[in-house]
């Protein structure tokens, strides 16, 4: 720094007395760049520039740089001009009028790793002049097959794209030249696309793959959680992709594509995708058959490059653009990362360029150039050795008619420039070829191929996949497909094989890649979309549903049948929304047909959501007074609903804009997707409890701890509860922003919202309910940072499967939250608020370890009996670090195998309210002694 000052000082004195002191020696400065940097970046300004000579001679490049790298602006700042590489010149002594005085300046590069980008044959894409709107650099060819919980099969052919207005938006496309590798990563906001992802998430479907035809390639679909994911998987991500994306948490979802694609020819991958243990919505997909994908590279038009060929190339002077990298692949006499800047070279090129077109009795013209060079004579020398030399020339064309296999060889040109240096290249010519449409040993058979093939002058007619014969007249026998009908069917049950790639067609009543598989659950027909109507333990027949009958049943209950669809829904289904090819799982899966969601529940369901829902009512009869829902309707006209905030399947959650006769008030508003009785009886439980807390304040709920009911829509076919916004987020996502417990007064606030929630329980405790899912996910803070108690049953699906588990009861389908659960709670289903305090004591867990999730015994996931095992040995969740003894004691209390023993609400608050004054005491008495000082 010091230095730095001297000189410009020096610059300011040698300026003023340069002509009084007539020094002749000029002043050096020098600056030191990345070879990488962008064109129009300043990268020096020369100091101490004096403003009133400025006017009259303004800095100018004087010499020191060829190829126009730089710009002298008038004031003295050299800026980039053009792009540099270090390979070609790693030093630049510009030489700068300044003022009235000469100064130079040196600029020095420093090369860079992985630049210039490196042109990779290998991995090159065409290009495609005829490229449109919505096509990228690979086309994608999906064919899926999907089974439904109702036993529907659902199978398409999708063909992705990009086009604006798609539900997916690809992000962000890494390549790497060195081994053709291709990252694509995306993600989507459309809310089908999200509660798919989620299932597939619940069903810890985190990572797929897909084989090519030769077995080795493969393709990576990895589904990354922004919100649950591990912080090793975010880790990965976060190579591929900004960190201000992995921390995202609006994004919910990412998806990445990788694979290794080295190859200008179209390639198909077989995906293998685990078996679902909950069904996916919203179509309710409990397998995927198959999804097989085919990849082709089509490539960008001219000057564009990139996965959505939305990129510019710099390519100068007709030089070639890698698709992958715009990396730029220059043509003779020029180099440099853009191939502008002049390169000393003699080439040699033929007329016509195209190998395939280079064939027996062609005429051939060579054309012998040189670039750049002061020639002084020049020379073409053939394979005979005989050699044709001109003077003065910097191009040569030489025209060999009527071209034979006796002229294949060596074709050199060599170039002497006026300083004697010798310049030379060589072709190498092969002539092997007939003449299109020629075969055999003097070229003299016609092959007249049909199907577009080609034509070998030694094999004949080349067919394409699913033809024979030698001119490709035949298809390919029953049976058998692909190239040379070598490859052997495998469909079965009578289904059709395609003769080009071998993919059955099923016949009625057959399903799976190979239609192996019979209709499920009583389910016949095409695509099993008819439904048995068999009775009396029949047998129905997945052919065409007609009733084998037990004796002593026969007549016409047996083959009564409807069909539960039409023709028009699969080939709705084929028309699958534009999707990224992978996202093609999402694809098959995520389409919402609407009539197939409409198909539950059925009517003898509904019956028992309404007995369920006077049940409810009669638990909170004491504090609803008739009309409960009536008063707290909200009108649907005036909610402008806005960007998601939290997603579950039957529940999501948006922020939003009430319009109210105060103006406009932000909420967050719960909807319900009416699906099944699940949600349904949760929508209904948690408006009951949440209008019952508010009337026993008498709609005064500002002091409470229990999240603001603002209000409720049930009068419109989209249903939603509506409830104060709170902008900090909830509690483990809190929590888990932190990072070090020990951090000075941490845990004494946090423990400032354990009680908020123990007075949120002691609220509840007084109506009698049970809010049966307390944990810190169920938390919110509020704006004025104020924890309070939300979520009474809508959100568990948002979760991981290692925060809720299945019960494995038949007939009864419930996610709960098992390592929350109370020991009775978890044996007999029975909730009290005496189960409440046991959950309490589990989200103080949280609390200590900053948003951990709760594990017994090692393991992370455990099923009903592991855990009643577990907790029936005694064994409790083991005592965080840095937790105060007294804090692990009172968790431990809460866990007490008999519910009247647990501490009471109130208990609790007191006792917390202990702890964080122990907490504050040694603190206190630092200030203290520090303000005695
Ligand atoms: C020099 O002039 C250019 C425009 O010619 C301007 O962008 C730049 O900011 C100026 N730099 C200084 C140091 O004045
Ligand atoms: C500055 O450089 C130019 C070009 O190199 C030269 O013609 C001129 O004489 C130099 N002026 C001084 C003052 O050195
Ligand atoms: C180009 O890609 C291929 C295929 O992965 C790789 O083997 C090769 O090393 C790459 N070439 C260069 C120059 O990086
Ligand atoms: C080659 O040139 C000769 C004479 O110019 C012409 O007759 C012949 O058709 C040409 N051959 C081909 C294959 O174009
Ligand atoms: C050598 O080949 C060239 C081009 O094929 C031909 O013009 C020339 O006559 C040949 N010279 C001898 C000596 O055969
Ligand atoms: C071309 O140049 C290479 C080396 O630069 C040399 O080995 C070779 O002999 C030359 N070929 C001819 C035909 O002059």
């Amino acid at each position: 720094m010091a230095t730095d000052l001297q000189g410009l000082l020096l610059v300011g004195f040698w300026v003023v007395s340069v002509q009084v002191l007539n020094l002749s020696e000029a002043q050096e400065f020098s600056v030191s760049v990345r070879e990488n940097v962008a064109v129009g970046e300043t990268i020096f300004s020369l100091p101490g520039t004096r403003s009133g000579q400025e006017a009259e001679l303004p800095c100018a490049k004087m010499e020191g740089d060829p190829y126009g790298r730089f710009n002298v602006k008038e004031n003295c700042t050299v800026v980039v001009a053009n792009p540099l590489d270090w390979s070609v010149q790693p030093v630049y002594l510009l030489n700068i009028r300044s003022g009235v005085g000469n100064t130079t300046v040196k600029v020095e590069l420093t090369d860079v790793e992985g630049y210039p980008p490196v042109y990779n044959e290998t991995c090159e894409t065409p290009v495609n002049p005829d490229r449109e709107t919505g096509d990228f650099m690979y086309s994608f060819d999906v064919a899926w097959e999907v089974v439904t919980v109702y036993g529907d099969i659902l199978s398409g052919r999708t063909f992705p794209d990009f086009s604006p207005n798609t539900q997916w938006q690809p992000w962000q496309l890494q390549t790497d030249n060195s081994n053709c590798n291709i990252h694509v990563v995306g993600y989507t906001d459309h809310i089908d696309n999200l509660v798919a992802l989620q299932d597939l998430w619940n069903n810890d479907i985190q990572q797929f793959t897909c084989t090519a035809d030769d077995k080795t390639p493969k393709l990576f679909v990895n589904l990354y959680s922004l919100k649950f994911g591990e912080s090793s998987a975010l880790d990965r991500l976060a190579m591929h992709v900004p960190e201000s994306i992995v921390k995202n948490t609006n994004l919910n979802f990412i998806i990445m594509i990788s694979l290794s694609f080295p190859t200008t020819e179209a390639r198909l991958y077989r995906c293998e995708i685990p078996h679902f243990h909950i069904p996916v919505k919203p179509q309710q997909i409990v397998n995927i058959e198959y999804l097989d994908i085919q990849i082709k590279p089509t490539g960008c038009p001219q000057e564009k490059y990139g996965f959505l060929c939305d990129k510019t190339c710099i390519c100068k002077n007709g030089a070639r653009c890698h698709g992958f990298n715009g990396a730029c692949k220059c043509p003779p006499g020029w180099k440099g990362v853009a191939c502008d800047i002049p390169k000393q070279d003699v080439s040699i090129t033929t007329t016509p360029s195209d190998p395939r077109h280079i064939y027996i009795s062609a005429n051939l013209t060579f054309h012998c150039k040189a670039h750049h060079v002061d020639v002084t004579y020049m020379s073409v020398r053939y394979p005979n050795a005989t050699e044709d030399i001109s003077v003065g020339l910097t191009k040569i064309d030489v025209v060999v008619p009527n071209i034979q296999p006796t002229n294949s060889g060596p074709y050199s040109c060599q170039v002497r420039d006026t300083r004697g240096n010798t310049l030379n290249t060589t072709f190498v010519l092969n002539v092997t070829n007939c003449a299109p449409d020629r075969k055999g040993a003097g070229c003299e058979e016609v092959c007249d191929c049909l199907q577009g093939a080609s034509c070998d002058r030694w094999a004949g007619c080349v067919c394409p996949p699913g033809w024979t014969g030698t001119r490709c007249q035949t298809k390919c026998l029953n049976g058998t497909y692909g190239k040379d009908c070598a490859r052997n069917c495998s469909c079965q049950n009578g289904a059709s094989c395609s003769s080009s790639d071998g993919r059955c067609g099923c016949t009625d009543g057959w399903y799976g890649r190979d239609c192996s598989k019979p209709c499920l659950n009583g389910r016949f027909g095409q695509g099993c979309h008819g439904v048995c109507g068999c009775k009396n333990n029949a047998t129905c027949s997945n052919v065409d549903g007609s009733c084998a009958c037990v004796t002593p049943w026969t007549g016409r209950n047996c083959d009564q049948w409807q069909t539960s669809r039409d023709e028009s829904l699969i080939t709705n289904l084929v028309i699958l929304p534009s999707l990224v090819f992978l996202f093609a799982i999402g694809t098959a899966i995520l389409y919402k047909t609407g009539s197939l969601s409409r198909s539950a529940p059925d009517a003898g369901e509904e019956e028992k959501i309404l007995l369920e829902l006077r049940r409810m009512e009669q638990d909170l009869a004491q504090s609803l007074q008739p009309g409960w829902l009536v008063r707290w309707e909200k009108k649907a006209r005036h909610l402008t609903p806005g960007p998601l905030i939290g997603l579950g399947i039957s529940g999501l959650v948006r922020k939003a804009q009430l319009r109210t006769p105060e103006g406009e008030l932000a909420v967050a508003a719960k909807t319900v997707r009416v699906e099944d009785s699940q949600s349904y009886r949760d929508f209904y439980r948690e408006a009951a409890i949440l209008v019952a807390v508010h009337q026993q304040r008498n709609g005064d709920c500002r002091d409470s701890n229990i999240v603001r009911l603002v209000g409720l829509i049930t009068k419109s076919t989209e249903k939603y509860i509506l409830l104060e916004y709170a902008p900090k987020g909830d509690l483990l996502y809190f929590l888990r922003q932190k990072v070090d417990i020990d951090e000075a007064g941490l845990l004494g606030s946090l423990l400032g919202y354990a009680v908020d929630i123990a007075r949120a329980l002691q609220e509840l405790g007084r109506l009698r309910i049970a809010h049966r899912d307390v944990a810190a996910r169920n938390v919110l803070i509020t704006a004025d940072g104020v924890a309070k108690l939300s979520d009474f049953g809508l959100a568990r699906d948002v979760y991981t499967s290692t925060q809720y588990v299945r019960r494995d009861t038949p007939g009864v389908d419930e996610l709960l939250p098992l390592k929350w659960m109370a020991l009775e709670s978890i044996e007999t289903g029975e909730y009290t608020c005496q189960s409440d305090v046991w959950s309490f004591g589990v989200l103080l867990w949280e609390i200590a370890t900053l948003g951990k999730d709760p594990c017994y015994d090692g393991r992370a996931q455990l099923s009903f009996l592991q855990m009643v095992g577990i907790l029936r040995q005694g064994k409790r969740l083991e005592m965080p670090e840095g937790c105060p003894e007294d804090m692990y004691g009172l968790m431990r209390s809460c866990w007490r195998d008999v519910p009247d023993t647990r501490p009471t609400p109130e208990g609790l608050e007191e006792r917390l309210l202990q702890l964080r004054r122990a907490l504050a005491l040694p603190q206190q008495d630092v200030i203290e002694m520090g303000t005695v000082v």
